[in-house]
This record gives C-alpha cells, structure tokens and sequence, in this order.
C-alpha cells in the first residue's frame, strides 16, 4: 500500500480516504519512517528545505470558555490569571523583530468585549508601526463577530488560527459545554476567510474516544473547507480538567499519542501539499525532539515561545509544556541548531505565507484576466 501512496503522491494523483486511513493506522516503525520519507519529500517539492518561525505571545489566560480538557478552562480555580500589558506585548514584538523573526502569533484565551477587541486593535497597529510595517501578524483569539475579523485585519494582521478541535460532531459536544456550537465555530473559519485572512485550522488528536475514521474525516473537512494553514498537535492530559478524568493510563498511551501525531501531520501533507502545517510544542512535550521529527515528517511551521518567562507557567494548557524557563535567547539558540541539524534552512526575515494561499489567488487573477 506504502508504494502506492508513493507513486501518488509523486504524480500529484489524490489518495482516497481509505489510504489516509491506512496511514493513520501504521504501526510498524520502519514503515513509518518510509512514510515520514515519502511525506518529507512532498514538503520539499512544495515549501523547499526551509522551516519558517513565527514567534508566539501568550499574553492572557483569562477566558471565557470552559472547554473540558484545556488547563485554562474558566472553572479550572487554580490558575492565577494574568493579561500582559500593551508595552510587554510590544516588548515580545520587538525581541522577535530583531531577532530577525518575519512574524509573530498573538494567543490567548477567548475575550470578546469591547475593552478586548479595542485592546487587540491597538496592539496590533502598534506592532506594524514598531516594525515600519515589516513583522507579519497571526491571531489566535478565538471566536469572534466579524466586525470584530475584520477590523483587526484592516488594522494589519493578516493570518488567522482557530482550531475547529474535532470534526466529529458527537465527541465535540462531550468535550465541550452545551454554549460551544460545532457551527458557530465552523461558520467563524468562512467569516475569517471573509474578511481577508489566510486561515488555519486543526485538531487535537488522539482524544478519548476520537477514532481513525475521525481523524480521516478531519483531513477531508480541512480540504473541503480549503484552509492555508493547519495546527495541531496531540491531546495531552491537563490535570484537574474533566477530559483527562477519562484517561488513568496517559503514561502507556503517550508513545502512541506521539507517533499518530506524526503520522496525521504526513498524512496532511500527502493530502493538501502545499499548505503551512506547524510542528507544534505538544509534539515537544511527548518526546525531546518530538518538533524536530514533526519537520521530518512534512511540517514547515515552528513558533518559538517570546512571551516573558514570568507568565510562563500560568499558560499551561497541559501538563508538561517545554521551555517554560528558557528566556527567549536561550530558545532561540537552542532552536536554531536544532533546525540547522536536522539540514532546514530558517526563513529569516520572511512572513512565509501560505504557498496553498498565494497559489490560490494566482488561480483567481489569472481567471480574472481571461
Ligand atoms: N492537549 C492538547 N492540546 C490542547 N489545547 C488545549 N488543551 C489541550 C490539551 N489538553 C489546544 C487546543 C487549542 C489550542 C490553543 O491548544 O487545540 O485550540
Ligand atoms: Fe479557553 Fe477553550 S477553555 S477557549
């Protein structure tokens, strides 16, 4: 079957749903590495040897939601909120700038009032003037109006994540309160795009109760809903969180959690080619190198961690989050002979949009034009 996938993915032929599945269920190590082979090659047709970085400031932990497996759940008592300043949001900007990182990621849990949304507003024009327009803008913040979408494009940001977390309707509806709407956030992706931005989108994967065919069903949804971007990474437990009362053997499963990570990132990239796919800090926290072999297997993305270490550990999402204590200089020397090891180059300098984006639009002028 791996040949077939092989000649394929070569020959831009599109793999059925049956070999994705096929994918996602390999167990066998050296198969797997044949895959991470033929996925990487992909990568390299399509993105070249290169990884580009976004430096990501999580500047809040304060939210609204309450999502049962995110370690800053509203109910979750044991965290001490915090919202970072403007001037130490721009702080991070600035230390990303000069470092020479082509954009940054603004995270943090989910706020829509209006004191929020003219915050966000102001920050990221501030960013653009510090960096004479120069720093690319992503914004994780959740779900929003899209007044709301658009305004803090037209003030400069130009990249949108937000997780649709599990295509599967039943398992959404187990992990979240009865006010989270599959819809309403599914509709929030068509809002994003729009209003201008390059969209990404993803999952957790390896949720209790999340099957293969879910995870294959996720891949079609990213392609149906021809998304520029995916993040995802795998579900880890985040004590005193109602998910990961369903789980009382992490230890055992947590090998497999890791190489299903790989395998749905490969998996991706046979499928959608062209698209920014991140090798995220959870793949980290499974294994060492856990982000390293992510590139291997055909992602181009990482997003080096520049919010002040003092905030660090209030934004544990789950446990064992890495570099929590590494300032931002250690990360980055530390990172760079990382990537320069595994024989990437970094995109210094560069926004590094979305091939599957830019290629997109080509499609349009060009239509335009005939
Ligand atoms: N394990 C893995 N990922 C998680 N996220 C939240 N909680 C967890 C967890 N326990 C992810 C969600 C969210 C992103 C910011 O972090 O997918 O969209
Ligand atoms: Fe904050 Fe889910 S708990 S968005």
């Amino acid at each position: 079957m791996l040949d077939q996938i092989k000649y394929k993915s070569e020959n831009k032929i599109e793999l059925t749903a049956d070999e994705l599945k096929y994918i996602l269920n390999i167990s066998d190590l050296e198969e797997m590495k044949s895959l991470f082979e033929i996925s990487y090659k992909v990568k390299e047709k399509y993105i070249g040897k290169k990884v580009w970085f976004r430096g990501i400031i999580e500047f809040s932990n304060i939210c609204k939601k309450d999502c049962y497996y995110c370690g800053i759940r509203k109910s979750n008592k044991n965290v001490e909120r915090f919202m970072m300043k403007e001037e130490e949001i721009l702080k991070g900007a600035k230390w990303a700038f000069d470092h020479n990182y082509g954009s940054v990621v603004l995270q943090s849990g989910e706020r829509d009032d209006k004191a929020f949304v003219d915050f966000i507003t102001s920050v990221i024009k501030k960013i653009k003037e510090i960096s004479e327009g120069k720093l690319g803008i992503t914004l994780s913040l959740g779900e929003q109006t899209y007044e709301t979408y658009k305004t803090w494009f037209d003030s400069g940001a130009h990249r949108y994540l937000l997780r649709i977390e599990t295509t599967n309707k039943n398992l959404y509806s187990k992990l979240h309160p009865n006010d989270h709407d599959f819809e309403t956030r599914k509709k929030c992706l068509y809002l994003l795009k729009d209003a201008g931005f390059q969209v990404g989108t993803g999952v957790m994967i390896g949720l209790p109760e999340q099957s293969i065919d879910d995870l294959v069903n996720d891949i079609l949804f990213f392609k149906e809903l021809d998304v520029d971007m995916i993040g995802m990474g795998p579900y880890l437990v985040s004590e005193n969180t109602p998910t990961a009362q369903l789980i009382s053997n992490f230890d055992e499963i947590k090998e497999r959690q890791y190489h299903l990570g790989l395998k749905m990132i490969a998996a991706v990239r046979l499928y959608l080619r062209d698209v920014n796919i991140a090798s995220t800090t959870a793949l980290q926290a499974l294994k060492t190198y856990g982000r390293e072999m992510g590139l291997k297997a055909g992602a181009n993305i990482i997003m080096p961690n520049v919010t002040d270490t003092f905030y660090r550990s209030s934004y544990q999402l789950y446990n064992d989050k890495p570099c929590i204590d590494e300032n931002s200089d250690l990360c980055i020397d530390c990172l760079e002979s990382r990537i320069i090891n595994i024989d990437e180059e970094i995109g210094f300098g560069e926004w590094g949009d979305s091939p599957h984006f830019i290629n997109k639009n080509l499609k349009v002028n060009d239509k335009d034009e005939n």
